[in-house]
């Protein structure tokens, strides 16, 4: 395969989907991973790109899935770590299981992706990573095990931009604002308008316009930025 090869997290909906659309759009081979085999399967075929049902957490399967997408599909240029869920709930009623599962996707999965991609890319002597973290790594009133996670997520991102500077890899982080996907869709119209309302741009963020900033990132423009965060948020301050 000639074309580089991007894999994206949780490119199935919402901003991942954004992200591999904009992706292929600029001829990239997108590699897209989520939880369900069939959803995966026909997002992959209307992105023009290859998807594969897999589960972030899983440290063993993500090693597995990395060695099968390398072999069928050619070395990974690009990983964008996007995978993510939302547990809400104010920290004194949140319950262990919503801390452990918001954190085991959100900061763990990056890093088992990372774990398994880094050597290949080490290797190469070639590789951009980025890692989608959240405004909300600030601090945001409900959001306890979803803010400590992101802010992880970002000190990962740091580390790692450090350790592999000196192997031609770039590892940025990217904190979308308020942005229409699923994700946000869910939550109770008062809230969501209250949400709105912080964004000096007016409106809510497409993954569209998460995608674009990924791309730059992952293009030649970017070869020098490394360990950095971009918000992506209309100007938003939570
Ligand atoms: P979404 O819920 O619409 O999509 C997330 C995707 O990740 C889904 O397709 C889901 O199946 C997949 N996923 C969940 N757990 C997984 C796992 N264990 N392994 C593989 N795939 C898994 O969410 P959305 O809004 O598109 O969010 C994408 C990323 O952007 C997340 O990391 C989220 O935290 C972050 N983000 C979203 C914001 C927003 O306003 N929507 C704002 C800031 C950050």
């Amino acid at each position: 395969m000639d074309q580089p090869i991007a894999l994206v997290t949780g490119g199935q909906q919402g901003i991942g989907r954004g992200i591999a659309a904009v992706m292929a759009a600029r001829a990239y081979h997108v590699v897209i991973w989520d939880l369900n085999r069939e959803a995966v399967a026909v997002a992959a075929r209307e992105l023009g790109g290859s998807g594969y049902a897999v589960d972030v957490t899983d440290f063993g399967a993500v090693a597995e899935a990395v060695t099968v997408v390398e072999e069928e599909q050619g070395p990974i240029a690009v990983l964008v770590n996007n995978a993510g869920i939302n547990r809400d709930r104010m920290l004194h009623r949140m319950s262990e299981e919503e801390w452990d599962q918001v954190v085991d996707v959100d900061m763990k999965g990056p890093f088992n992706v990372m774990r398994h991609v880094v050597p290949r890319m080490r290797e190469r002597k070639a590789g951009r990573i980025i890692n989608i973290s959240s405004a909300s790594w600030q601090g945001n009133v409900g959001q306890a095990n979803y803010a400590a996670a992101k802010a992880g997520v970002i000190g990962l991102t740091k580390t790692a931009a450090r350790e592999l500077a000196r192997f031609n890899i770039t590892v940025n982080a990217i904190c979308p604002g308020f942005i229409d996907t699923p994700m946000t869709r869910r939550m109770p119209a008062e809230a969501f308008q209250v949400m709105l309302d912080k964004i000096p741009m007016g409106r809510i963020g497409t993954p569209e316009d998460v995608g674009r900033v990924v791309a730059f990132l992952a293009s030649p423009d970017a070869a020098y930025v490394t360990g950095d965060v971009i918000n992506v948020g209309g100007g938003m301050v939570l």
